[in-house]
């Protein structure tokens, strides 16, 4: 059995940096905002595997019957020899594009790469002792910092970008983001990527905005994650969860809406924040997309779309691009 094995590609201390960096930018610019990745640490990664099993979260499923409708033929057009999954997260759905591979016998290697390293080590210890006959090497890393992967990461190569996470990135970021993926992939390799589709706004804000109250725990979680690294003096009592559907720019937005004036002491940053009472700090871009967006930002960026497939109810996109 090949064990699991676990690389750091980013410089020790680029979390607590990146944190730091992103924090004090975002709570000191007039309009507020956090970049979603914060919300992954232990608690929020287990916070988003429980988002994808409530009834009004519709992606992770949609998403699935998709996979599993198309992981043979996925698996057939690509031939790939390594499958490279960006914010593996739990590494569900995934076990369908291993399972198609294996059945067709090209595949050798997985490299799952995450923000989250208990999430990583959860997923790749499992994979390890489900497909012995597969080097697993996870690879802690933020894939919008960096997008340089392992050596000895051999061709073809599948990169899966799944559940959507590319709308968590603003336009200008996702273009930098895609054509920064097209320079690091050569002629053979494929891109699979998974976009949640636009649709009726009640059903997109009951997504984001469930009944139970999960939804609004894995948002308020980034105030502990404020808490516990940076010191900070966040109640996350004293925050609402807000969803709401911006119909102009195609995107879910996740807000935190302070209840009342407070002062919030970052003691790691030397600052105190400010809140008026009402004011909202967003905390997540959620981007849901038509076809003719994704095919267009995949071509501006150097790729070509070469197939387009949805669930049965058209709520989710999976793509299939090559570089050209
Ligand atoms: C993991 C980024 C795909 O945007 O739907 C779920 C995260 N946020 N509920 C998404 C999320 C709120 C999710 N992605």
């Amino acid at each position: 059995m090949t064990a699991f094995e676990l690389t750091r590609l980013l410089p020790g201390d680029h979390f607590a940096q990146a944190l730091r960096a992103d924090v004090r930018h975002g709570l000191t610019a007039p309009a507020k905002s956090l970049p979603p990745k914060w919300f992954y640490d232990k608690r929020g990664s287990e916070l988003f595997e429980d988002i994808t099993r409530l009834p009004e979260y519709y992606p992770t499923r949609a998403e699935r019957a998709i996979l599993t409708a198309r992981a043979t033929e996925i698996a057939q057009a690509t031939k790939a020899r390594t499958l490279v999954e960006l914010g593996s997260g739990s590494s569900e759905k995934t076990r369908l594009l291993l399972d198609a591979l294996r059945t067709l016998g090209t595949l050798d290697t997985y490299v799952p790469v995450d923000v989250s390293e208990s999430a990583l080590r959860e997923a790749g210890h499992a994979l390890a002792a489900d497909y012995p006959e597969l080097a697993v090497h996870g690879v802690v890393s933020d894939f919008t910092a960096s997008l340089a992967l392992p050596r000895a990461v051999h061709g073809p190569r599948l990169v899966a970008f799944l559940g959507g996470t590319l709308g968590n990135l603003l336009p200008v970021e996702r273009a930098g983001f895609l054509s920064a993926l097209r320079a690091e992939l050569s002629h053979g390799d494929a891109l699979l990527l998974g976009t949640d589709l636009v649709k009726d706004p009640a059903v997109l804000v009951a997504a984001y905005d469930d009944a139970a109250g999960v939804t609004a725990e894995f948002n308020k979680n980034v105030l502990n994650v404020l808490d516990r690294e940076l010191q900070a003096g966040f109640d996350p009592d004293d925050f609402d969860h807000v969803a709401l559907w911006d119909a102009e720019q195609e995107w879910i937005e996740m807000r935190l809406r302070s209840r009342r004036a407070q002062r919030v002491p970052i003691p790691a940053l030397g600052l105190t924040v400010e809140f008026a009472a009402g004011e909202e700090l967003r905390t997540e871009v959620s981007a849901k997309f038509r076809r003719e967006r994704v095919a267009e930002e995949l071509h501006a960026a150097g790729f070509a779309l070469r197939h387009w497939w949805t669930d049965p109810e058209g709520r989710f996109g999976l793509s299939l691009a090559e570089p050209v």
